[in-house]
C-alpha cells in the first residue's frame, strides 16, 4: 500500500479509492472464508445499538460475521490493516487504536439506505474502509457504494464493489449508502476507532 499517497489523500480530500491495495493470494483467502457459512457464521445486520437496535431489511440487507477469530486468512487481513493503522497514525496524528471489521454479504435485491457510520452518541470510528471482493462485477449488477459530501445533498462518487477495491474515508464526514444489486455482493466493512465513547 501506498500509504503516503493514502494519507496525502485523506487530509485533503478525506477519503481515497485504491484499486488493489491487498495481494492477490490474501484477495482469494477473504473470498473463500466470505463464501464459506458452514457453520452459520453470518447473521442479519442490525441498525442502532441498545435499546434501539432493531433489524430492518428496508434499510440494511446486509449478514455478517465479524472477524475477530484466529482463522489465518482472516489473521493475515488483520496484520495488513494493523500495519496501514500504524502507519496512518504515525503521519496524520489520529490516534486510532484498534480495528473493527465484518465480512457483509448482500443478496440480490438488498442494500444500505443512506447513513453515517458514526452512531449517534459514539464517536469513536474515525475511518471508514470497504473491501469488495467481487470477481466478474457488472455494471448492470448495480450495488454501487454511493458517497455524500458532509451535508449528505451532493453526491461525491459512485463505486462500483470490484473485487480487490478498497475505500478509505474519515467515517463522521461522508453519509453513504449500497444501492440495491442484482447480484450477491460481498465485502468486509471495517473501522479503525478511538477509545472512549
Ligand atoms: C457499512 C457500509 C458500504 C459498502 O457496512 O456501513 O456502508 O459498500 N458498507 O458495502
Ligand atoms: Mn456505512
Amino acid at each position: 500500500m501506498d500509504i503516503d499517497l493514502i494519507a496525502k489523500e485523506l487530509e485533503q480530500t478525506g477519503y481515497i479509492v485504491l484499486a488493489k491495495p491487498l495481494a492477490d493470494e490474501l484477495l482469494e483467502g477473504l473470498l473463500a472464508r466470505c463464501e464459506d457459512d458452514g457453520t452459520g457464521r453470518f447473521q442479519s445486520a442490525h441498525v442502532g445499538r441498545g435499546a434501539a437496535k432493531q433489524r430492518i431489511e428496508s434499510i440494511r440487507g446486509d449478514v455478517i460475521s465479524w472477524i475477530e477469530g484466529e482463522d489465518p486468512v482472516d489473521r493475515a487481513f488483520l496484520e495488513q490493516m494493523e500495519n496501514l493503522r500504524r502507519e496512518l497514525n504515525a503521519r496524520l496524528f489520529l490516534g486510532m487504536f484498534d480495528y473493527e471489521s465484518h465480512y457483509a454479504i448482500y443478496s440480490a435485491g438488498y442494500g444500505y439506505a443512506k447513513h453515517s457510520d458514526v452512531l449517534q452518541g459514539k464517536k469513536n470510528r474515525i475511518l471508514t474502509t470497504v473491501l469488495y471482493l467481487n470477481k466478474d462485477w457488472q455494471p448492470e449488477y448495480g450495488g454501487e457504494l454511493v458517497v455524500y459530501d458532509p451535508s449528505g445533498e451532493q453526491e461525491l462518487l459512485r463505486l462500483q464493489p470490484t473485487f480487490g477495491t478498497m475505500i478509505i474515508f474519515l467515517s463522521e464526514s461522508f453519509p453513504h449508502e449500497v444501492l440495491p444489486s442484482r447480484a450477491t455482493r460481498r465485502s468486509i466493512a471495517g473501522w479503525f476507532r478511538v477509545s472512549g465513547s
